[in-house]
């Protein structure tokens, strides 16, 4: 069967605040496209054999009609519940112990143990030369910035420097998330997670310098081949499970897998970017955040989720590289929930049934019987049939020929990324004149002492 490609949209990120909205209205249409620069309502958004449109004369899908959401069928008639919960602090909303039907598990690993590999002190912004612009994402923007006086571009010398608008981030809530992201960033390490080098700030941003991944997202490259075979899928999937398999040993959740995350490194191996939505969690948590089409359904019903929901999120993203769309996603945010909570998904007949069941066993309404979550916990996944023959030690070594070697001609080669204009210099003050020491600096910034560590 030749189906469609789906549109070159992307979902953004759900801040926080999108909680506030009124719930009476379909939740938040803003954030519907996938692609920042595609407005909701200017083309096609829903390719035609998605779960938005009727295709059950479709000989070549096979509905999966059992009600595969154990909960009731409909979803939340009033969402202001959950509405209401987002003015309360993300932070004072985990469940204690107490509370819990489970006591929660600690870690295997404390991150705290870990060593933080961030260089402090040795280095500042202006020692930095912008070259391009990366991408654009939910709070900021992502550059290339090379270390001036050194002259042949390498992986020593080019980065991708992360920008965000404290403003912004005060507006947005996103404050204990990025720092957040910043604690958790400096002290893991795994060849699929991108490395944080160090931090900055000045009296606008917040800076992040991360190894530069040139191969650009995996989002770009399945687009542009419409749909994996499952045989690529599964390299990529295996990758993701063992940067997750990590992660959770330190009960740290990510929250936010997507193609848009995943960046290709040189060898066509995957980074794992974007901890904007990572926490520690040592067993649930309630904030809703995450993109929608990958939002697991104790996520959408505010019923407190944990590493279950990453590998709900692991079901979606393995659907969408083999089918090459999401399974469930509709014009606004509302209508995607609407579906994940039906769960009705729709299974092209040439899918095999193997390839199905792992993604049936990801997509399972009930995380306790979800893959990933029962028992052995990530080995189960490692263990599953669908993952027979992988040698994951050499996969974890880099040892296996990636399925696309994204073709770069020199280390700060941009080509897998659009080409976005360069701020003005008034937005990145300090990148291009040293400011103020940073005590004098902060007494004129009002909200730098949210951001001490950086
Ligand atoms: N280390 C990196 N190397 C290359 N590109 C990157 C890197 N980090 C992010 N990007 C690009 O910038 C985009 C936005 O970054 P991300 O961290 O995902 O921010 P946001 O939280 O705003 O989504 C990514 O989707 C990717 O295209
Ligand atoms: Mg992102």
């Amino acid at each position: 069967m030749d189906r469609p490609a789906a549109p070159a949209f992307r979902s953004t990120s759900l801040p926080n605040s999108l909680r506030t909205r009124p719930c009476t209205a379909p939740l938040n249409t803003a954030v519907g496209s996938r692609n920042s620069g595609f407005a909701v309502g200017q083309g096609p958004i829903t390719p035609p054999l998605s779960p938005g449109h009727s295709d059950e004369g479709d000989p070549s899908i096979v509905i999966d009609s059992e009600p595969r959401y154990s909960g009731g069928g409909t979803p939340p008639s009033e969402c202001p519940t959950r509405g209401t919960r987002a003015a309360v602090a993300e932070e004072a909303m985990d469940i204690d112990s107490e509370q819990s039907e489970s006591s929660p598990k600690p870690p295997l690993r404390r991150l705290e143990d870990e060593e933080n590999h961030l260089t402090s002190g040795t280095l500042k912004l202006t020692d930095f030369e912008v070259k391009g612009t990366l991408g654009t994402g939910t709070f900021g923007r992502v550059l290339l910035v090379q270390l001036r006086g050194t002259s042949a571009p390498s992986s020593q010398n080019c980065f991708a420097l992360k920008v965000l608008r404290k403003s912004e981030i005060v507006r947005l809530r996103q404050v204990e998330h990025v720092n957040a992201e910043r604690y958790i960033l400096s002290r893991v390490r795994h060849p699929f997670i991108v490395d944080l080098y160090a931090t900055f700030q000045d009296s606008l941003n917040i800076y992040m310098l991360l190894s530069y991944v040139p191969g650009g997202e995996l989002f770009t490259h399945l687009r542009r081949a419409r749909r994996f075979t499952p045989d690529v899928t599964r390299f990529y999937l295996a990758t993701i499970i063992l940067a997750l398999k990590y992660l959770h040993s330190f009960n740290i959740i990510y929250r936010d897998l997507k193609p848009e995350n995943l960046l290709l490194d040189s060898r066509g191996y995957l980074r794992l970017t974007d901890f904007g939505f990572a926490k520690i969690v040592d067993d649930r948590t309630w904030t809703l955040c995450g993109t929608p089409e990958y939002l697991s359904p104790e996520i959408i019903q505010s019923d407190g989720h944990g590493k279950a929901a990453d590998w709900w999120a692991c079901g979606i993203l393995c659907y969408e590289m083999v089918v090459g769309y999401p399974p469930f996603f509709d014009e606004t945010a509302y209508g995607i929930y609407e579906k994940i909570l039906k769960g009705k998904i729709l299974w092209p007949r040439e899918m095999d049934r193997l390839t199905k069941d792992i993604i049936k066993a990801f997509l399972h309404p009930d995380r306790t019987k979800r893959l990933g979550n029962l028992g052995g916990g990530a080995q189960d996944v490692l263990d599953h049939p669908w993952f027979r023959g992988v040698d994951w030690d050499a996969l974890e070594r880099r040892e296996i020929r990636a399925p696309i070697i994204p073709h770069v001609a020199s280390l700060d080669d941009t080509r897998h990324f659009s080409h976005l204009p360069l701020p003005p210099a008034s937005e990145i003050p300090g990148l291009i004149n040293e400011e103020h020491p940073p005590a004098l600096q902060q007494r004129f910034d009002p909200s730098a002492y949210q951001f001490m560590e950086f």
